[in-house]
């Protein structure tokens, strides 16, 4: 298994789905889906919709057949990073190696581009599984879940109210990552699951192993914050110390945030183990991500 070849197809597989199923930038009003495509198609690794493709393929599923769930996901994915970055929340100039959508726009068309693909997710996945109602109730309770406000929108809350806390718990942090990232990490995996014809017990496994993704990913998402430059990150860095935020970093020291990434990892690998098919690919993607300088 060439884990490189076989990401490269399917980011490549998803970029044609964001094309296939997201309007035109000419649509009207055009500035409005400018705005939403000039986020989605700066790039990002795309692994949410990656993790959905490669976990429906598991369970024989053809990728167009989860195309438009792995579409919506990075819909929402991308949504969430361009309002995490509006001057309100994150105040950042720099995404995906560009200027963010408020800054080469402005506040309000960002503000609408979020709002507009996180409602195109919804309306993507209705559409799209119309002829399976079961499926697409699934799906979009899946999703409604993972990006509402008991998970990511809750977790993205709980983040800025701990800005500047002296006293945040290690349950606290926890509850952050496991929300504002963990959650659509294990959307990802499951809703790849549900559009595979997976199992309940096989869509239990896909959480767990999703919920220990997502902790490894934040993790190191704020390690890299601390230790890389802005421009590997395409994101500037340094950022969560700046605004006082409550991190792995910050809570336990580089070391330790880096051990507890390893841990979850190595727990994610263990649950994908479990699962039926050939998880060669989707364990080498979640080691990979272990390491990621980005
Ligand atoms: C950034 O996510 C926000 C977090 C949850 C850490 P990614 O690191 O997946 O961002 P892209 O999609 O590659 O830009
Ligand atoms: C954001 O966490 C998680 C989201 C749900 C968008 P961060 O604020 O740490 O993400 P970056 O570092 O800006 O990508
Ligand atoms: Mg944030
Ligand atoms: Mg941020
Ligand atoms: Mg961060």
């Amino acid at each position: 298994m060439d884990l490189s070849a076989e990401l490269k197809r399917l980011v490549t597989r998803v970029e044609d789905g964001l094309d296939r199923h997201v309007p035109r930038a000419d649509t009207r009003p055009a500035r409005l889906h400018a705005a939403m495509r000039y986020s989605l198609e700066a790039g990002g690794k795309r692994l949410r919709p990656v993790l959905t493709l490669a976990t429906a393929g598991l369970f024989g599923a053809a990728d167009d057949r989860a195309l438009p769930a792995a579409v919506a996901i990075e819909c929402i994915h991308t949504y969430s990073l361009i309002h995490d970055d509006l001057p309100c929340m994150d105040n950042d100039d720099l995404r995906r190696g560009r200027p963010t959508a408020h800054k080469a726009f402005d506040e309000a068309t960002a503000l609408l581009a979020g709002d507009a693909l996180l409602t195109h997710a919804f309306a993507l996945l209705a559409t799209a599984y119309a002829g399976e109602p079961v499926l697409a109730r699934a799906l979009i309770g899946e999703l409604a879940e993972a990006a509402g406000s008991r998970r990511l929108i809750g977790g993205q809350m709980e983040d800025l109210l701990a800005e500047k806390k002296t006293d945040a718990t290690a349950d606290e942090l926890e509850f952050i990552h496991l929300n504002k990232t963990a959650a659509m990490i294990e959307a990802a995996l499951v809703m790849g699951g549900l559009a595979g014809g997976a199992s309940e017990p096989a869509c239990d496994t896909l959480r767990h192993a999703g919920r220990h993704l997502g902790l490894a990913f934040q993790i190191i998402d704020d390690v890299l914050d601390a230790t890389a430059d802005t421009a590997t990150l395409g994101k500037t860095a340094g950022k969560d110390a700046k605004a006082g935020k409550t991190t792995y970093v910050k809570l336990h020291g580089l070391d330790a945030a880096r051990r507890i990434a390893a841990d979850h990892t190595a727990a994610a690998r263990r649950e994908i183990a479990a699962l039926p098919g050939d998880t060669a690919f989707l364990d080498a993607l979640v080691a990979s991500m272990a390491s990621r300088t980005k």
